[in-house]
């Protein structure tokens, strides 16, 4: 993970590099670190923690220097502390490196073999090295660099610096984004757009196996055979300004807020409510001609992908394989011409994610994406995309993409089901209308903040929590677990409710608390049964459900949140919000830091 910025200026960068570090702070966030060369050598300030933490290093260490690199971390080798943070040094060579060098330890045998010394545990210190190795053999900076990323196998974007070179920052990349930000007498690099925001909109994005020489007046790119390539340069949407909390404690509990107001923009983008139909829009593959939908995404979009395997098979008639991608992208699904896959992700840059998207690049079968950067590696490798409309999403917990997810999934399941004849017109528009009334269910919903903040006070006693739920709401209920444990540490499970008898009831007690999110459904039934088998045990129920739930649950609740009537398709939108909710109520309580959990990161572009 990890973000990357270089700036070859023209007045001192230190501070432009910590402003466009503030926008890459998602990527990792354990240390921060900033190099330029000052007075023609080679000068840097890092600190461990927050970049507020190097802020202030800097504001009693200034930087001086006109052309610098930084970095934000999220620590793979070695420990989050100051040694281990970028940039790192070597005879005159500074590097910063997003991504993970997978031949670290035979390089750095060799390397020690040749007098290197190690200062870090990171397998970046290498490169410093290989490149200052090849310059210490004459090569030119330039050449030194190509030599060392030829040795290189694993994934990079990487920036380097040279002592002596005010003019010069070489980029590359194999994996990891990196995007070259063109300016008047001035260049830049970053992990992506939005970073360069406020410098600059024109951007040139590297592919895999190019690099660049990057100097005031002149970008040139290459591929790894040394050839000069094209790279098309475009005009970015990125915004520059940093997007802040309004009148919210956190980022989260902001974007828990936006989303009636997200989800409304994004289901009508694809439907079109008045005449109750989805839209028809570009479509990477035809749902009719189709007799199978491969989805793959990792943590909470999985979960996204999860619900609408339910959606596609009950509504469209349409068998859907759903993988968590770091799983799929290596157990060699057969895929046949009749097959299309679906990427999930709210970055686009989720490595995995796009692992198994190039897998299914390679069985050449068509390709969409869900996503919410529309500049995203994984929007530009597909064969079309299918942007979320959340708007930036900052809290490393996924709650406005999430819903955002959901909607773009239930319009395509829509979408599949009138295209496959599954359903009538009327059909059609009674789903259309359905989804239309979401926005207005989930406005209800954060109204039962101040219950929901009640039930979260007794969640943050105690040290484990089980989650269930049948049919849509199983995902919800791992959704829900995911969501508790990512920020406030407590250790919960989610469940299909039918599930419970088959080994976990074993941890029924007086002591645990089992939230069960069951509306008023077909099977509302039969999870009342389950929860009475909890009962039976002691355990606490915690029971989301609606008004007719609430009524026909035969079983004693230790709270009972009732949620608005709801049509089944759009369950998942609504309930979605008192499980966000409840684990950010929770963190709070728990003091914890709810909007950058401890070794979380927002973008996740290592394996
Ligand atoms: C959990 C969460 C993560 C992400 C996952 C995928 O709250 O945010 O589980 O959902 O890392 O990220 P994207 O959607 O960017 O591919």
């Amino acid at each position: 993970m990890c973000g990357i910025v270089g700036i070859v200026g023209h007045t001192p960068v230190a501070p432009l590099i910590v402003d466009a570090l503030k926008r890459l702070e998602y990527r990792g966030y354990d240390s921060a670190g900033v190099a330029t060369i000052e007075n023609g050598n080679l000068a840097r300030r890092r600190a461990e923690g927050k970049l507020i933490n190097l802020e202030k290093r800097l504001k009693s260490e200034p930087l001086d220097g006109t052309i610098g690199i930084g970095h934000t971390r999220w620590a793979t080798h070695g420990v989050p502390n100051e040694t281990n943070a970028h940039p790192h040094f070597s005879n005159g060579v500074a590097i910063v490196h997003n991504g993970i060098i997978e031949n670290f330890a035979e390089l750095r045998e060799e390397l020690k073999k040749d007098g290197y010394t190690f200062d870090s545990q990171t397998d970046t210190e290498v490169v410093a090295h290989l490149v200052a190795r090849e310059l210490a053999r004459g090569a030119r900076p330039v050449d030194a660099a190509f030599r060392a990323l030829k040795r290189l196998e694993g994934a990079f974007a990487l920036a380097i610096m040279f002592k002596g070179d005010e003019d010069l920052i070489v980029g590359a990349r194999n994996g990891p984004p990196l995007a070259v930000g063109h300016g008047e007498g001035e260049m830049f690099l970053g992990s992506d757009a939005i970073a360069l925001a406020p410098f600059t909109n024109s951007i040139t994005y590297l592919e895999d196996g190019d690099w660049a020489v990057i100097r005031r007046n002149l970008i040139q790119i290459f591929d790894m055979a040394g050839e000069p390539v094209e790279r098309k340069r475009q005009q970015s949407v990125g915004t520059s300004f940093l997007v802040d909390k309004g009148n919210h404690r956190h980022f989260m509990e902001k974007e828990i807020h936006e989303q009636p107001e997200v989800i409304s923009h994004t289901l009508a983008h694809y439907l079109d409510f008045v005449g109750g139909q989805a839209k028809s829009f570009d479509m990477p593959f035809d749902f009719a001609k189709i007799d199978r939908l491969a989805i793959s995404a990792c943590g909470t979009a999985y979960l996204a992908g999860l619900v609408s395997k339910y959606w596609f098979e009950r509504y469209a008639r349409l068998p859907v394989d759903i993988d968590i991608a770091s799983e799929f992208r290596y157990r060699e699904m057969p895929l046949g011409k009749d097959s299309a896959a679906l990427f999930v992700s709210q970055s686009g840059e989720t490595a995995d994610t796009l692992a198994s998207l190039r897998y299914c690049r390679k069985a050449g079968i068509p390709i969409g994406a869900i996503v919410n950067v529309r500049e995203s590696t994984i929007a530009r490798e597909s064969d079309g995309i299918f942007p979320t409309l959340a708007g930036p999403e900052i809290g490393v917990a996924s709650t406005k993409a999430f819903t955002c997810q959901l909607s773009v999934l239930a319009s395509l399941a829509v979408k599949a089901a009138s295209a496959r004849g599954k359903i009538s017109a009327d059909e059609e528009k009674a789903l259309v209308r359905q989804l239309s009334e979401a926005p207005r269910y989930a406005s209800q919903v954060l109204k039962l903040d101040k219950q929901i903040e009640k039930v979260a006070r007794e969640l943050s006693q105690v040290r484990h929590v089980l989650y269930l739920g049948r049919d849509t709401n199983y995902p919800l209920a791992l959704e829900g677990a995911l969501k508790l444990k990512e920020i406030s540490y407590i250790h919960a499970e989610g469940y299909a409710a039918g599930e419970l008898k088959h080994g976990p009831i074993a941890l029924i007690d007086e002591t645990m608390p089992v939230i069960v999110i069951a509306p008023h459904d077909r099977i509302f039934d039969k999870t009342v049964s389950n929860m009475q088998e909890v009962a039976a045990r002691g355990g606490r129920i915690i029971l989301i459900t609606d008004q007719k739930g609430a009524q026909h649950a035969t079983v004693k609740t230790m709270e009972t949140i009732v949620l608005p009537d709801v049509p089944e398709m759009i369950a998942p939108l609504i309930y979605a919000l008192p499980i966000q909710m409840l684990a950010y109520f929770t963190a709070v309580f728990m003091g914890t830091d709810v909007d950058q959990p401890r070794n979380l990161a927002k973008s996740v572009t290592v394996e």
